[in-house]
């Protein structure tokens, strides 16, 4: 019997594309594990109106850690348009499986690495080595949403709020409302996570990224638990920044960040913007952890129009293997797969489109084989 259970996840696009080109270089690490597809993504909403089966849910629960390749979301009406006729019209709603899969197994650490791996063109600047960690269940991924806001709901806002009033002017069913709710304990347990991070690998400070001075209850929740955290890592600054400046300091002084934490949605935008530092979507790899459970993902989405072409860039799958690695405590398998990946990305001899090159996804698995 292999050693692991694995997930196989490949969902949408170019999905496929890179989770094949993953396998041929997991095979050659010789990693042991027995790989167990599962069905996910637009296929199986248009099919079945769910884009994540019961069955693919049941499937992962006899796993160790499960492999993600990318997922096509839409808009509600577009995903409705898009149905099989018996299914129109029914009233099912299209929700984004990656972020249920967050939610379903309580993934609340997402955690999105982007190091600039020297011989990169496309690093803005060589040294640059981040790690977002985004929250991953809540905020205003939380899914609590009102479209129109029924009429209840809004006298009760209205009586506990008296900035809720003014809005009733434009009729309740012109009104649309989704939520940020943020918990003291979810807060306080990513900004842990990112300064045992920080403590682990020897960064000097910790960022956390908000908006505490418009949102005031969220923000300022965020912003006081990590103070309150802080002070249990003494030798580590904490720095707080609003994420509008923080997008422009980061690209303008990229070096002077390590470890970023914040809110779920605030993470989902930092972390793209991280990302594009070292190299784009192509080199952004994420890890969704749980505390007995981890889905690990590239960050970028399904690209449709390069579906099963083969053009576009492994790489993000590859880190995002390795991720899984460090996770399952396989540290020298995912070692030597990161030293093999700097080699080739140093070598500069095999390139997708978006390096300058020409080689196929499949070509970058087999070069980055080759050195393992
Ligand atoms: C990400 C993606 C997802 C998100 C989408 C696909 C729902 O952008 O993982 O960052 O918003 O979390
Ligand atoms: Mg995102």
């Amino acid at each position: 019997m292999a050693k692991y259970k694995i997930a196989w996840l490949p969902g949408d696009g170019v999905g496929n594309d890179v989770m094949e080109a993953t396998r041929i270089v997991l095979d050659a690490l010789k990693f042991d594990a027995e790989y167990i597809h599962g069905d996910i993504g637009w296929e199986f909403w248009i099919h079945e109106g769910e884009p994540l089966p019961q069955r693919t849910i049941d499937m992962m629960k006899t796993t160790n850690a499960a492999l993600f390749g990318a997922i096509t979301s839409k808009p509600k009406e577009e995903a409705d348009e898009e149905l099989i006729p018996e299914l129109k019209g029914k009233g099912l709603v299209y929700f984004s499986p990656i972020v249920r899969l967050r939610q379903e197994f309580n993934l609340h650490t997402n955690l999105r690495p982007c190091k600039a791996y020297p011989g990169n063109p496309l690093n803005l600047k060589e040294g640059i080595d981040l790690v977002v960690f985004r929250e991953n269940t809540e905020g205003m991924y939380g899914g609590v949403e009102f479209h129109p806001i029924p009429q209840e709901v809004f006298d009760t806002l209205s009586k506990h709020h008296p900035k809720m009033k003014k809005f009733g002017k434009w009729g309740l069913e012109n009104l649309a409302m989704s939520t940020r709710i943020m918990s003291r304990q979810m807060c306080r347990n990513i900004v842990t996570q990112a300064f045992e991070y920080a403590k682990k690998f020897n960064y000097k400070s910790v960022t956390v990224v908000d908006k505490p001075n418009v949102l005031r209850e969220t923000g300022g929740l965020m912003v006081r638990t990590a103070r309150e955290v802080a002070k249990n890592y003494p030798g580590i600054d904490l720095w707080e920044t609003n994420i509008d400046a923080q997008t422009m300091w980061l690209v303008k002084n990229p070096m002077d960040y390590g470890v970023m934490v914040a809110e779920n949605m605030f993470g989902d935008i930092i972390s793209d913007l991280a990302a594009q530092l070292v190299g784009g979507l192509g080199f952004a790899s994420s890890g969704n952890i749980g505390d007995n459970y981890a889905v690990f993902e590239p960050t970028h989405g399904s690209a449709p129009k390069y579906a099963g072409k083969y053009k576009v860039n492994p790489m993000a799958m590859f880190l995002t293997a390795k991720l899984m690695l460090d996770w399952l405590n396989e540290k020298a398998d995912a070692d030597r797969l990161e030293a093999a990946i700097a080699k080739v990305i140093k070598e500069g001899k095999a390139r997708t489109y978006d390096m300058g090159g020409s080689n196929t996804t499949l070509e970058m698995a087999e070069a980055v084989a080759q050195k393992l």
